[in-house]
């Protein structure tokens, strides 16, 4: 049996702790916007919040995250900045098939939260290149996460 914070909420699981946390979230609590690419911490498209900071789901036991804050995708639309950052990527056109989207969400929200995080585009690059994009939206990824960032500077 795990406990688990998500999105706000103590959840007791029964599950192995050696399980992954991505595994967890989207098979035993039903949140299925964490998506699993690659499995092994390769790819980003697994990224969750855990304590404010982005972190990749797919290979961690979920046993390392009890006591922790895990917010999801799902949980960033009640974070007034989470929503800001979601309805940019919807005004950037920023998701193709949108494997990778919620991924990228979360962690430009974790950007947008972290003031010594980077701002100018070659920074946000960098920031942003281990998650993958087999469809090729990183220009209008980094579009919305400017328009985000811009502001918090
Ligand atoms: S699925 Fe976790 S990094 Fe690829
Ligand atoms: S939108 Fe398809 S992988 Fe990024």
């Amino acid at each position: 049996m795990l406990t688990l914070r998500v999105n706000g909420e103590a959840h007791e699981v029964e599950a192995d702790g050696d399980m992954p946390l991505a595994y967890v979230l989207r098979n035993l609590l039903g949140l299925k916007g964490t998506k699993i690419g690659c499995g092994l911490e390769q790819c980003g498209a697994c990224t969750v919040l855990v304590d404010g900071q982005a972190a990749q789901s797919c290979a961690a036991p979920a046993a390392t995250f009890e006591g922790r804050e895990i917010v999801t995708v799902e949980g960033l639309s009640s974070d007034p900045l989470g929503r800001r950052v979601q309805d940019a990527f919807v005004d950037a056109g920023a998701a193709q098939c949108g494997y990778c989207t919620a991924g990228l969400v979360v962690a430009v929200t974790a950007l947008a939260k972290d003031s010594d995080a980077p701002r100018d585009r070659d920074g946000l690059k960098s920031a942003l290149a281990p998650h993958l994009c087999r469809c090729g939206t990183h220009p209008r990824v980094l579009a919305a996460a400017e328009a985000v960032l811009e502001d918090r500077a």
